[in-house]
């Protein structure tokens, strides 16, 4: 009964905080010495909070959204800066000293290699309005404390700085792959959570006249955020032949090259990898830089997010088909493909030994994936790809103590490193069995994910 001890490890890893559960720790491995896997942290607990929306365990989503909007909204100076009021801690967790409930956080002040963590408050946005839909709480999104927190996180979000395009620039390891692993600047995921965000933040704003403006501001860069992804990232066959032949060094308001890509920089494994009926989004676009890697979180959450058009969708489940062995193999699903190797690894990611080639971030198999994969996939319609991930995983993923993560091309061998009785993996699980076997668990998660309420479906 795979499913029945997912839920039993997910109900192990509650946290309390003054009697309530505000919070799901990231691991329940009792031999783990890695510090903070006690923690709850903001990303991994998106996935807890969809099984809780889906069995009417709405409390704890609401305490945990509660929990970190107080963390959040006091401005401390860390090193010299204020810190900005709508950062979200990466993780929290509770202590007792004398006899007194503490909650302490960490904001990249203490995680491993001081990283920042900037999907958090995107997360938090999305669950929010996942909350209020299928709770049709909306007095609670209504109340001034959340309010003000919205606005402080737009406030942090919407700031110009120094863009000459709609897509939000970050440095290395700012989201999920939070170590160094070439991922600074535009990477996909954030401007998909970025998009997500910003729709939710929508509908979640109360009408009035302050909010006016900065409602017109959010859809303007939705809108062409949108069309950016859609034409920047994207690559298929027929795009893929005219950046083949790109001229560069073009200047000027009217040029083909805008970016200034060189054709000499399309890495060799491109060659001959997609066919006429499939295509992705592309990991990270700049000036003069591709990064052609494929990374299965941003490409899912843009189809889950409504950002890739019907046919874009169908030609990355295309993609997923043909190259199902690279992209899914023993083990739902690949985090990124192809991984870094020699000197590109080493300069990269600074020699990390837990990411060596398809190990961990550099192409390891990620359990906690294969939800918005099942999702997506039944989304539109190829429940076979969605059944054959489900399938592949759900035996072998109780066998082998819910790892957090899997090594190897294929994703047959159990992480080196990787914790066991990590929580997303459960909850990954739940998800995809209950989005396949439960058309109501189905229904809400399209309500409750972005694409639902803009298609009308709500
Ligand atoms: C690792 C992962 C990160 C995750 C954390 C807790 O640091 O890279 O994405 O949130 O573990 O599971």
């Amino acid at each position: 009964m795979p499913i029945q001890s997912a839920y039993e490890l997910l109900n192990r890893s509650l946290i309390y905080h003054q009697g309530r559960p505000v919070g799901t720790a990231a691991a329940c491995d009792e031999s783990v010495v890695a510090a903070n896997y006690n923690e709850c942290f903001v990303r991994d607990f998106v996935p807890s909070a969809l099984v809780f929306l889906m069995t009417d365990r709405h409390e704890i989503v609401r305490n945990f959204l509660e929990t970190v909007m107080h963390l959040s909204g006091h401005q401390h100076v860390m090193k010299g800066h204020k810190r900005s009021l709508g950062l979200m801690p990466a993780s929290f967790h509770v202590v007792t000293e004398n006899g007194e409930e503490k909650v302490i956080t960490d904001f990249g002040d203490r995680a491993i290699g001081r990283v920042t963590p900037v999907d958090s408050a995107m997360w938090w946005m999305i669950l929010l309005r996942a909350y209020v839909v299928t709770t049709g709480d909306r007095t609670f999104a209504e109340r001034e404390d959340v309010q003000r927190c919205i606005a402080d996180i737009l406030d942090l979000y919407l700031r110009e700085r120094f863009e000459s395009s709609p897509t939000l620039l970050v440095p290395d390891a700012a989201f999920m792959i939070d170590r160094r692993m070439a991922v600074y600047g535009y990477p996909l995921e954030i401007q998909a959570l970025y998009y997500g965000m910003l729709l939710a933040a929508r509908e979640l704003l109360v009408d009035s006249e302050s909010n006016k403006e900065t409602i017109d501001d959010l859809t303007a860069i939705s809108n062409a955020l949108v069309e950016h992804l859609q034409h920047y990232y994207w690559i298929d066959r027929k795009r893929f032949n005219q950046m083949h032949r790109f001229e560069a060094e073009q200047f000027g308001r009217d040029v083909v090259n805008v970016l200034n890509v060189y054709p000499e920089s399309i890495p060799g494994w491109m060659d001959g990898w997609l066919d006429a009926r499939s295509g992705y989004l592309v990991g990270n676009v700049g000036p003069g830089r591709i990064d052609f890697r494929f990374f299965a979180q941003g490409n899912l959450l843009s189809i889950l997010f409504g950002i890739t058009t019907g046919e874009q969708t169908q030609r990355v489940m295309n993609l997923y088909h043909n190259r199902w062995d690279e992209l899914v193999g023993e083990m739902p699903v690949k985090i990124l493909y192809p991984a870094m190797v020699g000197e590109k690894w080493r300069f990269s990611t600074g020699s990390d030994p837990k990411n060596v080639p398809y190990s961990y971030h550099n192409g390891g198999n990620w359990p906690v994936l294969v939800w918005p994969f099942v999702t997506a996939a039944v989304r539109v319609g190829r429940l076979e790809l969605a059944e054959q991930a489900l399938n592949t995983m759900t035996k072998r993923l109780k066998n082998d103590n819910w790892p957090e993560y899997y090594d190897g091309r294929r994703g047959d061998l159990v992480g080196r490193r990787a914790n066991f009785f990590q929580i997303w993996s459960a909850t990954g699980l739940i998800i995809a069995h209950e989005v396949l076997e439960n058309p109501e668990s189905r229904a809400l998660l399209d309500r409750a994910l972005i694409n639902g309420l803009t298609e009308g479906g709500n």
